[in-house]
């Protein structure tokens, strides 16, 4: 199936695999793929190191807006960059995860990761995943999908996925950083999560990988009229 330049917006709850999917999406159709949660966890680890978020997440809004005016965080090979330092693997740990929201809940923060965002998929034929995309960065994106899942198959999900990198964690505390993440999200002011009018949902709790492949190319071919 052959897709035009479109953008693919893919929504939802933390760890319900959407990264995994949004990447295998942009293989499969020869789409880029844009991760905006790593652009929100690496303006967090710019915050953590350089004083400017306490150890109770308290922020300094002033100085993270002042320093964030020469901040360059960027996408290139080997994943999400701060100058030339890749931080990929940085800021997929715990401690990061535990102030992220937060951070992204300041306004300032947000509109930074969105001029970012809007720029690099302004060429569109980008599948970008997060909490806002369909709703905020690119709500004219053809194809919105919200997804959801199961908590507990969730933290599973990301404790696995945290021990195949060679972390140690426990699935409590696992659990517990995922809902407090889903509580900030859903109600934090500015760009809450919440499903966009024209999203379709997707409960991957008992989907395989190449299920949400088959669900996500009728659902391309229906809205587009492909077939
Ligand atoms: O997708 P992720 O778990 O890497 O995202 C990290 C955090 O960033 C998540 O807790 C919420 C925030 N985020 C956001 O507020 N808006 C987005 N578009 C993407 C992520």
């Amino acid at each position: 199936m052959h897709i035009p330049d479109i953008i693919i917006a893919i929504d939802g709850y933390s760890s319900t695999g959407k990264s995994s999917f949004a990447k295998r999406i942009a293989r499969e159709f020869s789409f880029n793929y844009l991760d905006s949660g790593a652009m929100y966890r690496a303006v967090t680890l710019f915050a953590m190191e350089n004083g400017l978020i306490s150890d109770d997440c308290k922020i300094d809004v002033d100085s993270l807006v002042k320093a964030m005016e020469t901040l360059d965080v960027h996408f290139a090979e080997g994943g999400t960059f701060i100058g030339d330092r890749c931080v990929e693997q940085r800021i997929r740990c715990l401690d990061v995860a535990d102030k992220v929201s937060p951070i992204a809940a300041v306004p300032q923060v947000r509109a930074y990761v969105d001029a970012r965002l809007r720029e690099l998929g302004a060429r569109r034929r980008v599948v970008m995943d997060g909490r806002d995309i369909g709703t905020t960065v690119f709500p004219d994106a053809e194809i919105k999908v919200f997804m959801t899942a199961d908590p507990l198959i969730r933290a599973r999900r990301r404790a696995d996925e945290m021990v195949a990198g060679g972390k140690n964690v426990d699935l409590e505390s696992v659990l517990k950083n995922l809902q407090e993440r889903d509580y900030i999200d859903t109600h934090r002011e500015t760009s809450p999560l919440v499903k966009a009018d024209d999203a379709v949902v997707l409960d991957n709790s008992h989907m395989t990988m190449d299920d949400q492949m088959v669900w996500i190319e009728e659902l391309i071919a229906e809205k587009l009229c492909l077939r």
